[in-house]
């Protein structure tokens, strides 16, 4: 949710760091700040805002220090406001903090610290990290036992980050990634790699627990016992390199026209890989899939296709609601889990409770450094690059389209497909060669209040994730819908007018959801219609190119990704950062 970033070499500490948090600001933007040490001196400057905004208003750049941390904040405990921006001082101005994830007992631990005298200034609960530490460095001189203390107060999820008037830069973390670079001129600590990638590709992932203490020269490693403990430095490629906007305005309409090549490479797995994954899933007994949000959404539509295509039964669970289920998962039992981050608290939390239950992991992912990738008996990686709009795009189709291949070689022969490079023919750029007709489409309905998506089958996964774009981009209401349960009743929205998209390709649901069309038009709704054939009944018509009807899904969401994000820019709204969200939900 929130970045975190330190940063200890021979550079300007702050000019570091306002990068690195402009490369993670889709971690979380709603304020930010950067706290240098300066002699012996912490300096400290933040506010409400992005990175580029607070930079200019509050020179953040031209803080002097070598040593220095920053952060970005999206709001968990606490308003968005200046003071409970990151990073927080203790009462005496000797340690300075930022933190990502959620103390649950900040209540109780702030009544005591008040109490005691304690000063807070804001209204987190990353502040009482300050004062703990302040609490502790009063009774022992060794930064470690204070962290180590600390950490026994806190119940929760955490990674933070504290500079020391000493000139120690020090942290550690409990369920949120905090991942270390090791660079010439300096070294780095931050929740993502791209914090540090432009300066160094070599990284260390701390494990739950770990301390890690940086001066100029040394990174140490410590467990909760005070003892030195190793881990290994992984060479961090890519992939990951790739972030600018390119010719494009905004990374969503980038990512949304990249799908031209990250769906087909998507489908090219590599082999082994990806004859674990079926391996996987065929030695085992009863299969689960999860996800949040989009990936949820993937997962749908996996049941669909492991059903219709290898006849497999599969149970979906989201993963928000994983641990309500008593679902009978056990050593016979593979988890399926889908996420792009890999960091998503709730995927992470439904993998931990399956794999208290022995059941198998394996995980489809984007980042393939990623805590989930790591807990995973296998990963297969969706390899569509860095995703940098908080709205899922291009990873949603390179998730179905891993989770076809997997699926079609799980098929007999007879029912499996050709899932070669060149499947889509021309299709791909036939869809993404002209916005114009979608983005006129969004002129027109721009002031609707709701929008509504049906589609049957495997198409209705689509309607849901097609309506969260609308929500998340443009927030307008939007609600996917299974076609045949309109006249069940939502047909009492329907009224002049009303805004109703159909995904209705020339496959097995065509008539039953010509059906539901003709329903709804003869109550006044305005139709647009996805498909390869027009028909009578749409206001609007967007044409698919023909395909084989089993791969409609992957490229039927990409009209809806485009109306959105033109709906979205004639909404002034900014299609890169949605408000109240954040890329990477690492809390409960
Ligand atoms: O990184 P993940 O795939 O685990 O993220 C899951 C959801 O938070 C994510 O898909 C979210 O719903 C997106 N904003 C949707 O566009």
């Amino acid at each position: 949710m929130c970045s975190i970033i330190g940063y200890i070499g021979k550079c300007m500490a702050a000019s570091v760091i306002v990068e690195s948090l402009k490369k993670m600001e889709y971690r979380g933007y709603d304020s930010v700040g950067i706290a240098t040490l300066e002699r012996d001196r912490i300096l400290l400057r933040k506010d409400v805002g992005k990175v580029m905004d607070v930079d200019s208003s509050l020179q953040l750049n031209n803080m002097p220090g070598q040593i220095g941390i920053g952060h970005t904040r999206w709001a968990t405990h606490g308003g968005i406001t200046k003071l409970n921006a990151h990073p927080h001082t203790d009462c005496t101005n000797n340690v300075v903090v930022v933190h990502n994830g959620i103390i649950d007992n900040y209540q109780q631990l702030k009544d005591t610290l008040i109490k005691q005298g304690h000063i807070f200034k804001s209204q987190t609960d990353s502040e009482v990290i300050a004062h703990l530490i302040e609490t502790y460095l009063k009774k022992f001189d060794d930064v470690k036992k204070v962290i180590i203390e600390t950490c026994k107060q806190l119940c929760g999820s955490y990674a933070f980050v504290a500079i020391f008037k000493s000139g120690l830069i020090a942290g550690t973390r409990l369920d949120e990634p905090l991942i270390i670079g090791m660079g010439n001129d300096g070294n780095f600590i931050s929740s993502d790699v791209l914090g540090f990638l432009e300066y160094t590709d070599k990284a260390i992932f701390l494990d739950n627990h770990d301390i890690v203490i940086l001066d100029h020269q040394h990174v140490n490693l410590f467990d909760f016992n005070g003892n030195s403990v190793s881990r290994p430095i992984t060479q961090v490629a890519w992939e990951l390199g790739d972030i600018d906007k390119g010719k494009y305005a905004h990374y969503t309409i980038k990512e949304i026209h990249q799908q031209k090549n990250s769906i087909p490479m998507a489908f090219q797995i590599d082999p082994i890989s990806l004859q674990k994954a079926v391996d996987l899933v065929s030695s085992s007994k009863n299969i689960f899939i999860t996800g949040s949000g989009t990936s949820y959404h993937s997962a749908l539509l996996a049941k669909y296709l492991f059903y219709k295509s290898a006849k497999i039964r599969t149970e979906i669970i989201m993963s928000s609601e994983f641990e309500y289920m008593s679902a009978p998962i056990d050593e016979n039992s593979v988890l399926i889990a889908i996420s792009q981050s890999g960091e998503t608290a709730d995927v992470l939390n439904s993998v931990k409770i399956a794999k208290e239950h022995k059941a198998k992991i394996l995980s489809i992912v984007n980042i393939s450094t990623s805590s989930l990738a790591r807990l995973s008996d296998h990963y297969v990686s969706i390899n569509c690059g860095p995703e940098m709009g908080v709205a899922a795009t291009k990873s949603f189709t390179a998730q179905l389209a891993t989770l076809y291949s997997i699926i079609n070689n799980l098929c007999v022969n007879e029912r499996s497909v050709d899932m070669s490079i060149n499947m889509f023919g021309n299709a791909l750029n036939e869809i993404l060669i002209d916005d114009s007709y979608l983005e006129k489409i969004a002129e027109d309905i721009k002031s609707v209040q709701d929008i509504y998506i049906l589609g049957k089958s495997f198409h209705y996964p689509i309607a849901l994730e097609g309506s969260l774009k609308i929500k998340e981009l443009a927030y307008i209401h939007a609600e996917g819908i299974a076609a045949g349960e309109i006249k069940h009743g939502p047909l009492a929205m329907i009224e002049l007018n009303t805004i109703v998209i159909v995904l209705n390709p020339e496959d097995e649901t065509y008539y039953d959801t010509l059906h539901s069309i003709h329903e709804m038009k003869s109550r006044g709704a305005k139709i647009i219609g996805i498909s390869n054939k027009n028909n009578d009944m749409y206001d609007y018509f967007i044409k698919l190119p023909l395909v084989n009807k089993i791969l409609y899904p992957i490229i039927e969401i990409i009209p809806i990704q485009i109306l959105s994000y033109y709906l979205a820019l004639k909404k002034d709204a900014n299609p890169d950062y949605p408000r109240n969200l954040a890329k990477s939900v690492t809390v409960k």
